[in-house]
């Protein structure tokens, strides 16, 4: 259902739809879900890492059999930091006094205590999951919903998982761009890979799902464009060509994962299925490879976007690999860590993050009245983005 210009002006509740704190409505909300971490290929078999999630800290290690474990940030003896520690086969040992815990977090060692003493301690540990390149955490205090939390995109492909972006701004804003179609023709248009969207701006529709959020953007071309927007922060869309790709790949779909860090700063995690098979994969990535090495020595995408907001380079004239990203990461975090939605002036064309703010308003509003909120569901195998003119191919 579209969301009316009165329904846009209708007073706010007093929920803060940003927070992800733990035993607030939105993180009571945000803890209903699965949420990527981290990339598989950047936690090595042996290896533990600090991440932080919607406040709150763990250690992630992946152990020898391949599986990989969250656990507290701290050790329950005398809080050391559990991601110094070594890995040993599937379990992890404390580097501060040797105690050591298998996965399901129970203490098997306590080198200096007597007999028997290690039974009595163990440390919390978390479900985690693995699908598409990414590692999933689970993080609310009931039994997890079902694994992976979207079904892969169907067709041929090849699934590529990008480099893990930090943002330094809340998690809702960029979900709430991923909503708003008419920035493309704006804020990328300068240079960069989204020309093709660019040439007439589209009118944007949206509906509640028992998924989510599913958008249409339909433009004067007849082109249109349906995204999904899962519940809570994943959005799944068909985006042009990748910059600097000459087209190798295609069109391909992208899935979006804005993770909360704090209420402060959240992580793209992204993965791309572009449309190669067999040979076309080697040149694919041969490709990605030489876009891989030019953004490994192009500056910092956060530093180039601090010269942008100090003035220092114009936003027009700016030139880098991910450029998209430095353009997406300069308006969204530049509207504050924390955007003041007090002061915006709402217009039809934010109908879709206008109807988002409604549904979250709703849930949250629900958890705080200690009500039953919304059981969400799987999308089903069938509805998938989609870009294209109704009747071509
Ligand atoms: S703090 Fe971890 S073993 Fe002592
Ligand atoms: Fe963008």
């Amino acid at each position: 259902m579209a969301v009316t210009e009165r329904e846009l002006l209708r007073p706010r509740t007093k929920v803060d739809l940003t927070t992800t704190k733990p035993g607030t409505p939105g993180g009571i909300f945000m803890r209903q879900f699965w949420h990527a971490i981290a990339r598989s290929e950047d936690v090595a078999p042996g290896h533990a890492i600090p991440v932080r999630i919607m406040s709150e800290d763990y250690a992630l290690y992946r152990g020898a059999s391949g599986r990989v474990q969250l656990v507290a940030q701290r050790c329950p003896h005398r809080g050391a930091l559990m991601h110094l520690g070594w890995v040993e086969n599937d379990d992890i040992r404390c580097v501060y006094h040797g105690w050591k815990y298998d996965c399901s977090g129970q203490c098997i060692e306590a080198p200096a205590e007597k007999e028997g003493f290690a039974k009595n301690v163990s440390i919390a540990t978390f479900p985690t999951g693995e699908a598409f390149g990414l590692i999933y955490g689970y993080f609310g205090p009931d039994e997890p919903p079902a694994f992976p939390p979207y079904p892969e995109s169907q067709g041929e492909g090849y699934i590529e998982g990008w480099p893990v972006e930090h943002v330094p701004c809340n998690y809702l804003q960029s979900f709430e761009n991923s909503m708003d179609e008419v920035h493309v023709a704006f804020t990328h248009s300068p240079g960069g890979s989204h020309a093709a969207l660019s040439h007439d701006l589209p009118i944007i529709t949206a509906e509640e799902t028992p998924w989510g959020m599913l958008r249409h953007g339909k433009r004067a071309s007849g082109m249109v464009r349906e995204t999904l927007h899962i519940a809570p922060n994943i959005v799944r869309v068909i985006v042009p060509p990748l910059y600097g790709m000459d087209g190798v790949g295609g069109w391909p779909e992208i899935t979006f994962h804005f993770t909360p860090v704090d209420d402060d700063n959240h992580l793209w995690i992204v993965t791309a299925k572009v449309q190669v098979t067999g040979d076309e994969v080697v040149r694919y990535k041969e490709k990605r490879a030489e876009f891989y090495a030019a953004r490994a020595a192009a500056p910092r995408i956060q530093s180039v976007v601090d010269d942008i907001w100090a003035g220092k380079v114009a936003f027009d004239t700016v030139r880098h690999p991910e450029l998209a990203i430095v353009q997406d990461i300069a308006v969204q975090a530049g509207q504050g860590r924390i955007q003041d939605r007090s002061t915006e002036t709402l217009g039809r064309s934010d109908a879709g993050l206008a109807l988002w703010r409604r549904i979250l308003e709703r849930e949250l509003q629900i958890i705080a009245d200690g009500g039953t909120p919304k059981k969400w569901q799987r999308t089903p195998d069938d509805v998938v983005p989609i870009v294209g003119i109704p009747g071509k191919h």
